[in-house]
């Protein structure tokens, strides 16, 4: 039931963007390449949004489970993009965090905070380091092929389309440890989910 909850809500959310994206000649979602894995995404939607809900996470193993939840203080979801996200430069969230220990120069010049940034662009090559906030040096390698977001690709009731299949990933892939209570501090993932009520 979850799982098809999760699933149509993306499935709005990526409606929702279509409209605007047809009229600007752009898809209406994106390609995120992580891990060894390939996803697509509602265009716009948050970077750590997206990919909790294709059942990757952009947490290191152990911040899954303690991390600010989207609001910009933890550190956590450091990640290096490559490609266009919105806004293109640090937020203020992110030149606090990202500037403040274990977080530091020049390491720090290449990272993102995933929950403060949306996805643009066609691909965003997206790249974890080692350490509890991600503050290493050395990427994470690609996931097993065991991991659930192969595994899930088939859900029967995952609905075509941006996030369809890979929202029932998140589930079975365990990176959401609160549930919806994931996302609550991002406004347009709630907001889609109020559509959807
Ligand atoms: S989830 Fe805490 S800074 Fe992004």
């Amino acid at each position: 039931m979850m799982q098809r909850l999760r699933a149509q809500t993306c499935a709005k959310l990526s409606r929702s963007h279509s409209v605007k994206c047809e009229a600007a000649g752009q898809a209406d979602t994106v390609r995120i390449a992580f891990r060894g894995r390939e996803v697509e995404v509602p265009r716009g939607s948050k970077l750590r949004t997206a990919l909790l809900r294709a059942g990757l996470t952009p947490h290191s193993e152990g911040a899954m489970y303690i991390n600010c939840r989207g609001i910009g203080s933890c550190g956590t979801c450091a990640v290096e993009i490559e490609g266009e996200v919105q806004p293109a430069v640090w937020t203020t969230a992110e030149q606090l965090r990202l500037n403040f220990p274990p977080h530091s120069a020049p390491g720090n010049q290449r990272l993102r905070l995933a929950c403060q940034v949306a996805c643009s662009g066609d691909l965003l090559r997206v790249t974890k380091y080692d350490k509890f906030w991600g503050e290493g040096s050395a990427a994470l390698p690609d996931l097993p092929s065991a991991h659930p977001v192969a595994a899930v690709a088939e859900a029967p009731e995952a609905p075509a389309g941006a996030g369809g299949a890979a929202t029932s990933r998140t589930a079975a892939g365990g990176v959401t440890p609160l549930g919806e209570l994931e996302f609550i501090l991002d406004r347009g993932a709630r907001q889609a989910e109020r559509r959807q009520q």
